[in-house]
């Protein structure tokens, strides 16, 4: 009996034994597991997201590749007019504080900064940059129906984008302006726009853009920065946007590229909302499209446009006013759908 007990004993602790070794091995086992889980199992995963991954970068960083980049600006002090060029940047970028209602110059333009359009004081590629300015002009415009020279250019975008007058040629603002421009457009070849150059060209719709939509548009995607009324939002101190405007009337006029709905389309498809880039839209077509509808239907500033567009063949299918060399009416030439005056265009010509 006692043999038995001694025996059944022994038993017992050897079973127990082996239980507490079969449970130190299983918690090992789930700790390897936990530690493999945790760093991503190393060896099997490796290959398999190589394969998703590397053509999806490609496909971003090859139309990257030949965008236009800027010009280092820490290379601008070895210019012989570095401090001109680097006085033009900073009116671009803060042209209000020198240029606008209180500016510490002049007082001939709205509020706004040409940096607020042409972003990154026009380096961004899509964001309305400079790139193609110095290669291109002076070039003929159909607008004015002329030969234009930078200035008179840069002259256009105070007194439309603005609403201001035009600066002086011999001034100090527009040589060092005129002076920045150059700088940056110095490695684009004679006669060449870049890619990224300007704005982004949407394909048209086939219908009519639609305000009520881009009402809604606006609301959910723009109110927050732009206003109810579309303000904008002044800087503490007032001096300077902190919001640009986008109707009433410290905006653009109606004499303004992006009063015509191609521009501001483009403008906003690869610029807005804010830090938006070409190559992360926020917006469809169609919301872009539809905004700008519904943001130029709204109240703004008039300019005499009178002389504007001499030739009417040469007036862009969305200049929002009459007369026209088609037949089309003006409503169409404001919102669209622009494909059809387009392809009569097409035809007319052939
Ligand atoms: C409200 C927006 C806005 C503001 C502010 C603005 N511009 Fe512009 N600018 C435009 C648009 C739109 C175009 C035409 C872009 C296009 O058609 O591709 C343009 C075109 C230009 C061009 C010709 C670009 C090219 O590649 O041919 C120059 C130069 C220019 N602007 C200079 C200025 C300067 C200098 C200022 C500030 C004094 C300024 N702009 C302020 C909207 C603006
Ligand atoms: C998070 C804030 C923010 C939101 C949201 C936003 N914007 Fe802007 N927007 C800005 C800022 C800031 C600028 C000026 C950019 C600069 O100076 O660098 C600007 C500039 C503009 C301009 C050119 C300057 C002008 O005032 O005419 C237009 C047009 C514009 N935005 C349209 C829109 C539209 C349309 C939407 C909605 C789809 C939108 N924005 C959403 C902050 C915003």
């Amino acid at each position: 009996m006692n043999d038995f007990k001694h025996n059944s004993e022994e038993n017992y602790i050897e079973i127990i034994q082996r239980l507490v070794k079969c449970i130190v091995i299983l918690l090992i086992i789930i700790v390897v597991l936990i530690v493999l889980h945790i760093t991503g199992f190393p060896i099997p995963e490796k290959e398999i997201p190589k394969k998703e991954i590397s053509p999806k970068t490609e496909a971003i960083e090859k139309p990257k590749a030949d965008v236009w980049i800027a010009p280092d600006t820490s290379n601008i002090k070895t210019e012989d007019n570095a401090a001109q060029i680097i006085y033009g940047r900073e009116l671009i970028a803060n042209t209000s504080l020198y240029l606008g209602p209180q500016g510490k110059v002049a007082h001939i333009s709205n509020g706004m900064n040409c940096q607020n359009c042409h972003l990154d004081a026009g380096t961004r590629p899509f964001g309305n940059n400079y790139s193609g300015v110095a290669s291109t002009y002076p070039k003929f415009r159909e607008r004015s129906g002329t030969m234009e020279s930078i200035y008179k250019r840069v002259n256009d975008c105070f007194e439309r984008s603005l609403n201001g007058k035009a600066l002086d040629t011999l001034s100090n603002e527009m040589q060092a302006i005129v002076s920045y421009i150059k700088w940056l457009g110095k490695g684009v070849p004679k006669g060449e726009k870049p890619k990224g150059a300007g704005l982004t060209e949407l394909t048209y719709l086939d219908r009519a853009a639609d305000p009520e939509k881009g009402k809604a548009v606006y609301i959910s995607k723009c109110k927050t920065c732009h206003m109810e009324n579309g303000e904008g939002k002044f800087n503490e101190g007032r001096l300077t946007y902190q919001y640009p405007p986008l109707w009433g009337e410290h905006s653009y006029n109606d004499g303004a590229g992006l009063y015509r709905l191609s521009r501001f389309a483009g403008y906003v498809k690869s610029n807005m909302p804010q830090n938006t880039t070409y190559d992360s839209p926020q917006l469809t077509d169609e919301e872009a499209w539809d905004v700008a509808a519904f943001v130029n239907s709204q109240p703004r500033p008039k300019k005499d446009l009178s002389k504007d567009w001499p030739k009417l063949s040469g007036k862009p299918v969305d200049h929002p006013f009459g007369p026209y060399a088609d037949k089309f009416p003006e409503e169409q030439h404001k919102y669209g759908p622009f494909a059809p005056i387009a392809d009569a265009r097409k035809k007319a010509k052939k």
